[in-house]
C-alpha cells in the first residue's frame, strides 16, 4: 500500500505556481489576484479560506478576504458578489459554502461570472464541464484529478465507484472521470444513499472515490484486493485527548481499508490540501484568460 500524498503533491503544485509568479513579475504582467467571501463564523470554513489565503500568500498571489455578518441580506451578499465581478483587479473569486440558511445559495452561485467562477459551480462551468469543453472544474474534483495524473495512475477501462452524489464533488467526479483521455476512461457507477447493497458496488472497484459526508463510513471489507481509494471526507469527530476536542476522520474507515489497497489518500494530508492547490491553479487560469478568454 502506498499512500497518495496531497502535502506533497500540493507543495509540488505551490511551487511551480511560485516560479510562474516571478515569471509573470519579471515581465511586468498581471499578478493573479483570488477573492474569497465568508459569510458568518463557521468553524471549519474560517479554517478552509485561512488556508486558501496563506495558500495565496505562499505563491506570491493577491488576496483578498471579505468577511460578511451571519444575518447579512441576501440582497446585501449579492451586492458583494456584483462588486467582486466588476472590480477589474480580480480575477477569481469563490463564496465558502455552506451559506447560512436565510441565504440562496443556487442564487449566489448564479450571481458569479461564469469566468471568475474558480470553484467551477456556475451552471454554466458545470455544463461546459459536462461537455468536455474548456470550463474551470469543481477544485475538488480537480485535485483528484491532479492526484491521480501526478502518481501515473492508470484509470483507462478501470471500474470506478464514486460514493456521494454532490455537485461539488461526487457528481461532478463521476462525469470526469468518465470522459475520454487521460485521467478518465473509466466506466463509472455513482452511489448514494438510496443504493441497494453500497457494500457489493464498492467490492467491484477498481478505483474507489468516497464522498459521502459520513466518518469511516467504507469499510476494509468492501473493498477488492489492490484497489485505488480516493477519501475525500473531512468530519469532525468529537475527541477529549485533542486540544481542539476534536479529531478529523474521512469517509473511509482507514485502518480496515488500507491494507487492501494499492494506493490511498490519507486524511488529513490528501485531497484536502489538493483541493487548495486546484483552487490556485484556476486562479492562475482565470488571471490568464485561459478559459473565456482576456
Ligand atoms: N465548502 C466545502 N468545499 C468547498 C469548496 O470547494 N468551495 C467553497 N466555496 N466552499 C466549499
Amino acid at each position: 500500500m502506498q499512500l497518495l500524498d496531497g502535502k506533497l503533491l500540493s507543495e509540488q503544485i505551490k511551487t511551480e505556481l511560485a516560479a510562474e509568479v516571478e515569471q509573470i513579475k519579471a515581465q511586468g504582467g498581471k499578478i493573479p489576484h483570488l477573492a474569497a467571501i465568508i459569510v458568518g463564523e463557521n468553524a471549519a470554513s474560517q479554517v478552509y479560506v485561512a488556508s486558501k489565503i496563506r495558500s495565496c500568500e505562499q505563491v506570491g498571489f493577491k488576496s483578498s478576504l471579505i468577511r460578511c455578518e451571519a444575518d447579512i441580506t441576501q440582497e446585501d451578499l449579492m451586492d458583494v458578489v456584483q462588486k467582486l465581478n466588476h472590480d477589474p483587479d480580480v480575477d477569481g473569486f469563490i463564496v465558502q459554502l455552506p451559506l447560512p440558511k436565510h441565504i440562496d445559495e443556487e442564487a449566489v452561485t448564479l450571481g458569479i461570472l461564469p469566468r471568475k467562477d474558480v470553484d467551477g459551480f456556475h451552471p454554466v462551468n458545470f455544463g461546459r464541464m459536462a461537455q468536455g469543453l474548456p470550463a474551470f472544474l469543481p477544485a475538488t474534483p480537480m485535485g483528484i484529478l491532479e492526484i491521480l495524473r501526478r502518481y501515473k495512475i492508470e484509470t483507462s477501462g478501470k471500474h470506478c465507484v464514486v460514493v456521494g452524489r454532490s455537485n461539488i464533488v461526487g457528481t461532478p467526479i463521476s462525469i470526469l472521470l468518465s470522459r475520454k483521455g487521460y485521467p478518465g476512461d473509466c466506466t463509472v457507477t455513482l452511489t448514494h444513499s438510496r443504493t441497494k447493497d453500497l457494500p457489493g458496488e464498492v467490492r467491484r472497484a477498481d478505483i474507489v472515490v468516497a464522498a459521502i459526508g459520513i466518518p469511516e463510513f467504507v469499510k476494509g471489507d468492501w473493498v477488492k484486493e489492490g484497489a485505488v481509494v480516493i477519501d475525500v471526507g473531512i468530519n469532525r469527530i468529537p475527541d477529549e485527548s485533542k486540544k481542539s476536542g476534536f479529531r478529523i476522520a474521512g469517509d473511509v474507515d482507514f485502518e480496515s481499508v488500507a491494507p487492501h489497497c494499492s494506493y490511498i489518500t490519507p486524511v488529513p494530508g490528501g485531497v484536502g490540501l489538493m483541493t487548495v492547490a486546484a483552487l490556485m491553479l484556476n486562479t492562475l487560469k482565470a488571471c490568464k484568460g485561459e478559459i473565456y478568454g482576456a
